[in-house]
């Protein structure tokens, strides 16, 4: 990598490998790493410290971390370190299939928390004592001043918190990523202050990172690209459920409850969120803008195709084809993104100043309205809450999307009663499946049980459902919410001994 990249001299006295950088991490530190849904995470040093754990393995020793980070990171980081069992604590939201499986068998710890909480949390020493912070960033100046990466996540907490600094600095990553970001700190209470922002395109800090030199204990050379965040085409449902929500979107605008630009769009995770970018795209809407938490290729297509005209993420988390042209054309992009720190995308106050339209998936919802996004058949963690709960309380429209049925149709996604709650009936406005969309504003929970079977619900269990709810209507113990304690769960034991719900 040519010096350029790493301009000051203190910190270009400090480069190393991977393996030697590793060694200071300790057995029993807590690691506070960059990354957000595959983008922006460490490359390297993950890898070498899971070679230092694999090793004290070998010698019968126990070597185990705590892992922060922003939210999901890739198989260099959390995939390397959980195959070797490595971490004993991870947080918050995780999407890796050897990580949920030791989560799953009980061989880690997970906090599955709010994104906008966790920077505070780690400030006030809830999670114990932050030992090093890992983060990847594209340049360092002159002076000291870190260029970020693709994700901001929580990385100026990390680097305030932790007593070592670990960066690499990724050659990988464009170097004219330098000015797309806006690090803005938050103070805890009591001196917290309003945060002066009232548009997504607003800036109120300033674009670099800040680190105590002295902190800096390793500088790593790396030159990889982050994760391959690959979206099939949409699927049927997909396309179904973005028109769903697109006509639903334009009877808003026709009554005049929200403006023809809309509102600032909030898009979770995955090809249901993209499937309804896609359909903005082709959509009467237009001067859009956005205030997310990621960035996906949906968005970015809305941005170059002039649709979207400014989207604040904390990450981009794009295929390699969308990132390619990302660095091709940065100049422009950077006129439109601002990536900041979560605990700004995700805040409560900005969310709720603004106005967002939510849009996020769910694993269940129950027919008065209750949302799982997380837990598999009430036990098995999924993924983890991510911001969803950050934008579904505060956002001035909060969707919930999910094709109707799971498992080839064997598994409703509409049910009596959820599982597990992550999101309650009181901050869940809209339920959409490929059926249709439920608006369950302004209904009491017995008119939104009728709506969300007849619109949402799959046809094939719309009657034992309708069966369930005329049974509990006759003899729960109070009308407003009826239910049958004893058999509400029924559906998901069937689930659990293997047969159709
Ligand atoms: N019961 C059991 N399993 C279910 C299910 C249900 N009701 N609904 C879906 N599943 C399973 C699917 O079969 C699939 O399993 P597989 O991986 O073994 O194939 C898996 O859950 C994922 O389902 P899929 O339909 O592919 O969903 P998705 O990619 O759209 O993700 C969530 C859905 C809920 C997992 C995802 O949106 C999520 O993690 N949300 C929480 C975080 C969030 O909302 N973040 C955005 C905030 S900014």
């Amino acid at each position: 990598m040519s010096d350029s990249r790493i301009q000051n001299a203190a910190l270009r006295g400090k480069i190393m490998a991977a393996d030697d950088a590793a060694a200071f991490i300790n057995p029993g530190d807590n690691v506070g790493v960059s990354g957000f849904t595959g983008s922006g995470h460490p490359k390297a040093v993950p890898q070498a410290l899971a070679r230092r754990i694999a090793a004290a393995a070998g010698r019968g020793e126990t070597f185990r971390v705590g892992v922060w980070t922003g939210a999901s990171t890739s198989p260099e980081l959390d995939g390397a370190l959980f195959k070797v069992n490595g971490v004993s604590m991870r947080l918050p939201y995780q999407s890796d299939p050897d990580c949920r499986n030791r989560i799953n068998a009980g061989e880690a710890n997970y906090t599955d928390v709010h994104l906008s909480h966790v920077a505070q949390n780690a400030a006030w020493g809830h999670y114990g004592k932050l030992g090093v912070a890992l983060i990847e960033v594209v340049a360092i100046l002159e002076d000291g001043r870190l260029v970020p990466s693709t994700s901001i996540g929580n990385n100026p907490t990390w680097l305030d918190l932790a007593d070592r600094v670990i960066l690499e600095v990724n050659a990988a990553q464009s170097a004219r990523l330098e000015g797309m970001h806006d690090i803005y700190s938050v103070a805890l209470p009591p001196r917290r202050q309003p945060i002066p922002l009232a548009a997504p395109a607003d800036r109120i800090g300033d674009p670099y990172l800040r680190v105590d030199p002295k902190k800096v204990v390793a500088v790593v050379e790396t030159d990889c690209f982050d994760r391959d965040n690959k979206f099939s085409a949409p699927d049927e449902n997909s396309r179904l459920i973005a028109g769903h929500i697109l006509d639903f979107l334009q009877y808003e605008v026709k009554k005049g409850r929200i403006p023809p630009t809309l509102l600032p769009l909030q898009s979770g995770v995955g090809n249901i969120a993209n499937a309804v970018m896609a359909g903005l795209d082709d959509g009467p809407f237009n001067d859009l803008t956005a205030y997310t938490e990621v960035l996906q290729d949906g968005m970015l297509d809305m941005i170059r195709s002039g649709k979207l005209v400014c989207a604040s993420a904390t990450a981009v988390s794009l295929s390699a084809r969308a990132l390619g042209d990302l660095f091709a054309n940065i100049d422009e992009y950077r006129k439109s993104i601002i990536l900041r720190p979560q605990e700004v995308s995700n805040h409560p106050e900005i969310i709720r100043r603004l106005g967002t339209i939510s849009m996020n998936g769910m694993l269940e919802a129950d027919i008065y309205g209750n949302v799982n996004s997380t837990h598999v058949l009430g036990s098995k963690m999924m993924n983890g809450l991510g911001g969803s709960g950050d934008f579904a309380r505060n956002a001035y429209l909060s969707i919930f999307m999910t094709p109707s049925t799971a498992k080839n149709g064997a598994l409703s996604c509409i049910v009596p009663m959820v599982s597990h709650v992550d999101h309650t009936e009181h901050d869940v406005q809209v339920l959409v499946t490929e059926h249709g969309l439920a608006d369950l504003r302004g209904l009491a929970p017995r008119q939104r049980a009728r709506l969300v079977i007849d619109r949402c619900a799959d046809p094939r269990f719309r009657p034992a459902l309708d069966d369930y709810l005329a049974r509990a209507e006759k003899s729960a113990n109070g009308k407003q919410t009826p239910h049958l304690l004893g058999e509400a769960f029924d559906w998901h034991l069937r689930a659990l001994r293997g047969e159709a719900m």
